[in-house]
């Protein structure tokens, strides 16, 4: 066997096996940093949305998937420090890319936006924490539930407040999408994990 195949085969075993880490790594963080109930789905809700996001974009879902679930893994137990605990752990994990887009995960941190990972999860963020607030209010939760209603919540202040609407149109705009189209697929996915989720 060549030199250059058995390079090849190790690197295609090093992925396969620091993607099996990733995955098992990422939940054990997160279990052992937050244990609000809230948080948790939180997290869970916007890996589901961003390893949909993967998919449609031909891009890595376990990735994508690993950067929803621990964008906000030190809130509950570092909030002045938020995300900077987290993003430290995973660059000694050794997934730049990933402590990257969370680093950045909220535009007012400025961090550049470089990689399609690094809009995607402000795309995701704060919109599916909007939506699943409008669900929350309605004796049907996520079933359905119209683009055109969450749209006009976004424009009730009052509403989910603390929702900076701002991250939510500049999240569309940075993955070029039309606000109404992302909406839909965040609704789409929720809609598909709702039992699991507990929105109906
Ligand atoms: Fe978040």
């Amino acid at each position: 066997m060549n030199l250059r195949k058995v390079t090849s085969m190790k690197h295609i075993f090093s992925i396969f096996s620091k993607k099996k880490m990733i995955r098992a790594a990422a939940k054990e963080i997160l279990a052992s940093m937050t244990k609000s109930e809230s948080l948790l789905r939180h997290a869970r809700t916007v890996e589901l949305v961003m390893e949909a996001l993967a998919e449609k974009l031909g891009e890595n879902p376990e990735q994508y998937a690993v950067t929803g679930l621990l964008h906000d893994a030190d809130y509950e137990m570092y909030p002045d420090q938020h995300p900077q605990v987290i993003v430290d752990k995973l660059k000694e994990l050794g997934e730049p890319e990933i402590a990257h887009a969370i680093a950045g995960h909220y535009t007012k941190w400025a961090v550049p936006k470089i990689s399609m990972l690094d809009k995607c999860i402000v795309a995701a963020d704060e919109l599916t924490g909007f939506i699943v607030a409008c669900a929350l209010i309605r004796p049907t939760k996520i079933d359905g539930m119209k683009v055109k209603s969450v749209t006009k919540k976004l424009k009730t202040a009052t509403f989910a407040a603390k929702v900076d609407r701002e991250e939510v149109y500049k999240g569309a705009e940075l993955i070029g999408w039309e606000l109404n189209e992302l909406i839909s697929f965040i609704i789409d996915v929720l809609q598909k994990n709702k039992v699991e989720l507990e929105l109906v």
